[in-house]
C-alpha cells in the first residue's frame, strides 16, 4: 500500500476510533485488532530523517554535556521499523561526521504483537521499502524473498517496551521524541493529552517531532516549529 492510499484509509480509521471512544471501548484492544493502524515502513517519512541528520542531531549534540547518551523515543513505534531507521541514519551520520556522541533509542507501542516483532528485528520488506533502504544495506542480512534481519550493531541500540504513552510517568527523559502517524487516530482532546504527557518526558533542550496539532495550537502551548514546513518543535525560550 502506498502512503497516498494509506492516508485515505487512515482517515476512515479515525472515525472508527472516535465512535469506539464514545462507547468507552478498550484502547489496547483497538490498536491490537486493527491491522491498518500499525502501518509503518523503513525510512517512511523523508522529512523526519532529513531533519534529523541535517540539523537536529548536531544541534542536540552541541547543546549536551560531553559523553552524555542522547536519548531518543519512538512513541507508537509499531513493529520497530521507525526506531531501527532512526538508529541506522544516526549511526551513519556519526561515522561520517565523526561526532563523538553515544545515542540510544527506546521504542514504545501499546500493541504487544508489534513489540515482539520489533525485538526480533526480522522483516519481510515491501517492494516500496527496497529503494528506501538502498544506502543502508550494510545494516541488514537480506535472505530470499526480501526477508531481512536487522544486524546486531543496530538492534542493540534499540530497547522495546509495550506501554500506553498516554499514561504519565511510564517514560523517562528524552532529548528527542518522535510521535509520527499516531495522533491522527485520536480526537482533539486526546491528541492534546498525549502531547502534554510526552512533553513531561522531554528534556529542556529537547525536540519533539509530532504531527496532528496545528501551528497555532503548538505556539499557544509554547512550542516553536524548528524547520520551515517540518514537524520538529522546540520549547519557546522564556526569560
Ligand atoms: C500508524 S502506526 C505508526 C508507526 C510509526 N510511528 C510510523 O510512523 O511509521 C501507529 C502506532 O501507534 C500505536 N499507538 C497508538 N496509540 C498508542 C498509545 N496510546 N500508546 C502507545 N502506542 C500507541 C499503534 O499501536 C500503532 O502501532
Amino acid at each position: 500500500m502506498t502512503d497516498k492510499d494509506y492516508s485515505k484509509t487512515s482517515k476512515k480509521s479515525v472515525h472508527v476510533y472516535d465512535a469506539n471512544l464514545a462507547d468507552g471501548s478498550d484502547l489496547r484492544g483497538f490498536f491490537e485488532s486493527n491491522s491498518l493502524v500499525t502501518a509503518t515502513g523503513f525510512f517512511r517519512l523523508t522529512e523526519l530523517y532529513t531533519g534529523l541528520t541535517s540539523t537536529i542531531f548536531t544541534t542536540l549534540h552541541n547543546d549536551m554535556k560531553k559523553d552524555k547518551v542522547l536519548q531518543i523515543l519512538s512513541a507508537g513505534c509499531s513493529d520497530g521499523r521507525e526506531a531501527y531507521s532512526v538508529a541506522m541514519s544516526l549511526k551513519k551520520l556519526v561515522e561520517k561526521s565523526q561526532i563523538s556522541r553515544p545515542f540510544a533509542v527506546t521504542a514504545v507501542d501499546i500493541n504487544k504483537n508489534m513489540i515482539q516483532i520489533g525485538r526480533k528485528g526480522q522483516y519481510r520488506l515491501r517492494r516500496d521499502e527496497l529503494s528506501k533502504i538502498d544506502e543502508y544495506q550494510e545494516f541488514f542480512d537480506i535472505k530470499e524473498e526480501r526477508l531481512a534481519s536487522v544486524k546486531p550493531d543496530i538492534t542493540r541500540m534499540v530497547t522495546f517496551k509495550s506501554a500506553d504513552i498516554m499514561q504519565p510517568g511510564i517514560l523517562k527523559y528524552f532529548d528527542l521524541i518522535i510521535c509520527a502517524n499516531l495522533l491522527l487516530y485520536y480526537k482533539k482532546e486526546i491528541r492534546v493529552k498525549i502531547l502534554n504527557t510526552l512533553l513531561q518526558s522531554l528534556n529542556k533542550h529537547g525536540y519533539i517531532f509530532i504531527e496532528g496539532l496545528g501551528s497555532r495550537y503548538m505556539k499557544n502551548v509554547g512550542l516553536e516549529r524548528i524547520l520551515p514546513g517540518s514537524h520538529f518543535f522546540k520549547r519557546l525560550m522564556t526569560e
